[in-house]
């Protein structure tokens, strides 16, 4: 191979893996959520919020936010299964979740998403859109002390 064939093959070597590592790179996924679903409405896990339920939730229906999580109280002692914990944040976009003691289920407050207080879809957003099942968090009960954690 003459000196010239020879540095032309490798310049079209070096082309060829540069183009190949250019497509690869093009090919991938962005790693980051969708603009619309940050995080899909959850929070970062080991997340954990604390209740006092000497002062708080004292009644059937009562409901709070602490550490972006959701408490409800839906029956009466203080014991694990007297308490729902979910996100506060809606998983379609994101808006503020309420729990509507009167019909029993927990609503979105920007496109009036429905769910039940185990999380289950009773009613998608009112823009068309779709959204999932809410995530439903741990709780331990020590003392007074109602901890759910993500
Ligand atoms: S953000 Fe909750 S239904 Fe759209």
């Amino acid at each position: 191979m003459e000196r010239n064939e020879f540095i032309k093959s490798l310049g079209l070597g070096v082309a060829m893996v540069c183009t190949g590592a250019c497509f690869s790179a093009c090919g991938k996924k962005s790693d980051s959520p969708e603009p619309d679903k940050p995080n899909g409405g959850g929070i970062p896990s080991g997340t954990s919020a604390k209740v006092d339920l000497s002062t708080q939730l004292l009644t059937i229906g009562a409901s709070m936010v602490v550490n972006s999580i959701l408490f409800i109280r839906t029956a009466a002692g203080n014991t694990a299964s007297s308490f729902v914990a979910t996100q506060a944040a809606c998983p379609h976009q994101g808006g503020a979740l309420s729990f509507i003691q009167a019909s029993n289920y927990i609503q979105c407050g920007l496109h009036s998403s429905r769910y039940t207080t185990s999380g289950s879809i009773l009613a998608q957003p009112s823009d068309g859109g779709t959204t999932s099942a809410l995530k439903i968090y741990p709780i331990t009960i020590a003392g007074n002390i109602l901890t759910a954690t993500a």
